[in-house]
């Protein structure tokens, strides 16, 4: 057997996916064919979802049936709510999403069944909404709330974590997040839960890995920092001296910026950006923050750009989510909440149609055999 050394996993193909398609150079990111514009600029999540998980867009028919299908499952084991609400206030949102899913696996523990796997994912998508936006609640301090059903799941969402009105423009902007952040290929998260599920874990223990790897500063919580980056330079005249300061001298990365695959702007923080400047204007703290985004994104690609570094999809994410009313630290559960999607929709393709379990290999490079010493001899 030849084995090459792959660090990072870099040069290394995982699965075949007929999911997502990504042209790093160009800038093209496709679901299943379908130009991200096209999605965003036309679906609900929910044609999203059977997209994924049934491998076309749904006639109005399969759509009504997968909405109701998804409204059947919003609703959330009582003692995984109360779990929730028995971590401390200020316990990682994430980290709280991880405790519910190991909850929930312990509770379903299904088994991987073409004729079940599908439901199984609408389950893990719909209860996500629940979970997240009660994670929102305790964290604030309010009570539990129920699923709030509306007539789409960005909608039911909103409705469910916030105890107020939400407008068509936060609805819409909140959709568009949840197509945006939906797939990205087997980025590590992905991977993660594809180890998982190689073993033939249940799809609840396999979010659970991928979840993990999410929260890491290096994947999903880059929109965090990318927005705390904002907060930090605190007016538009402060950009280049903390640019200076903390990126040149400081050596530390510009959060936001930079991608394995994209080697130029991210198609995503495109539509972020757009969607962030708009929703931002009702919002004067949120105005402010877009500002100096725009204006680090503009040194920052003047001083990246060389080296192919370019804002990705969190640059730009967290100022639509605090447009909506969402603090920093939910940035990366709204993130997954997005992603189950595609972690699910990964692992039922991995499943079904190239299951092998995963086991890589590692170069020994420890000392050759030793003499073992008994305890009193060392
Ligand atoms: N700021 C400054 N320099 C950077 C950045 C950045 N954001 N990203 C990469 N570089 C530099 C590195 O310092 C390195 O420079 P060198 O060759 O002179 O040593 C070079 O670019 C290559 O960097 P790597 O870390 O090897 O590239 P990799 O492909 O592993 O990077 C990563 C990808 C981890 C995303 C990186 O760009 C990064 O750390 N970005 C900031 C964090 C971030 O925004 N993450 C979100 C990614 S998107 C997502 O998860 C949804």
């Amino acid at each position: 057997m030849s084995v090459k050394f792959s660090p990072g996993l870099e040069d290394t193909i995982i699965k075949q996916t007929s999911l997502t398609f990504i042209d790093g150079i160009n800038g093209i990111l496709r679901y299943r064919g379908y130009d991200i514009e096209d999605l965003v600029k036309n679906c609900i999540f929910e044609e999203l979802i059977y997209l994924m998980l049934y491998g076309d867009l749904p006639n109005r028919q399969e759509l009504n049936e997968i909405k109701e299908k998804i409204n059947k499952n919003y609703q959330v084991p009582e003692e995984v709510i109360r779990m929730i609400y028995s971590l401390p206030r200020e316990a990682n949102a994430v980290g709280m999403m991880e405790s519910a899913f190991g909850m929930l696996a312990s509770i379903y523990d299904p088994k991987w069944e073409k004729t079940l796997n599908r439901d199984v994912a609408i389950s893990v998508i719909a209860k996500t909404a629940t979970i997240t936006a009660n994670i929102y609640r305790a964290k604030e301090g309010l009570k539990p709330n129920n699923p709030k059903i509306k007539s789409t799941y960005a909608e039911t969402f909103l409705s469910t974590a916030f105890d107020r009105n939400v407008s068509e423009e936060e609805i819409s902007s909140m959709n568009a997040a949840l197509i945006l952040y939906a797939d990205h290929e087997v980025p590590a998260s992905t991977t993660a839960g594809l180890v998982a599920c190689s073993t033939l874990s249940d799809m609840y223990s396999s979010i659970t890995s991928a979840l993990a790897a999410l929260k890491g500063p290096l994947h999903g919580r880059a929109a965090e920092d990318a927005f705390n980056q904002f907060v930090e330079i605190g007016s538009l005249n402060k950009v280049e001296e903390w640019f200076e300061e903390k990126i040149i001298k400081g050596k530390n990365r510009l959060m936001g910026f930079g991608h394995r695959v994209y080697k130029t702007y991210d198609p995503r923080a495109k539509i972020f950006k757009s969607l962030a400047e708009s929703l931002s204007k009702k919002n004067e703290k949120a105005n402010e923050y877009f500002k100096i985004a725009n204006k680090l994104e503009e040194i920052g690609i003047k001083h990246f750009s060389e080296k192919k570094i370019y804002p990705n999809t969190d640059f730009y994410s967290g100022i639509l989510f605090y447009s909506i009313g969402f603090p920093v630290y939910m940035f990366t559960a709204l993130f997954a909440l997005s992603r189950v999607l595609g972690w699910c929709s990964h692992f039922i393709e991995y499943v079904e149609e190239q299951h092998r379990l995963i086991r890589p290999r590692a170069i020994y490079i420890g000392p050759e055999k030793r003499e073992f010493k008994k305890i009193d001899q060392r």
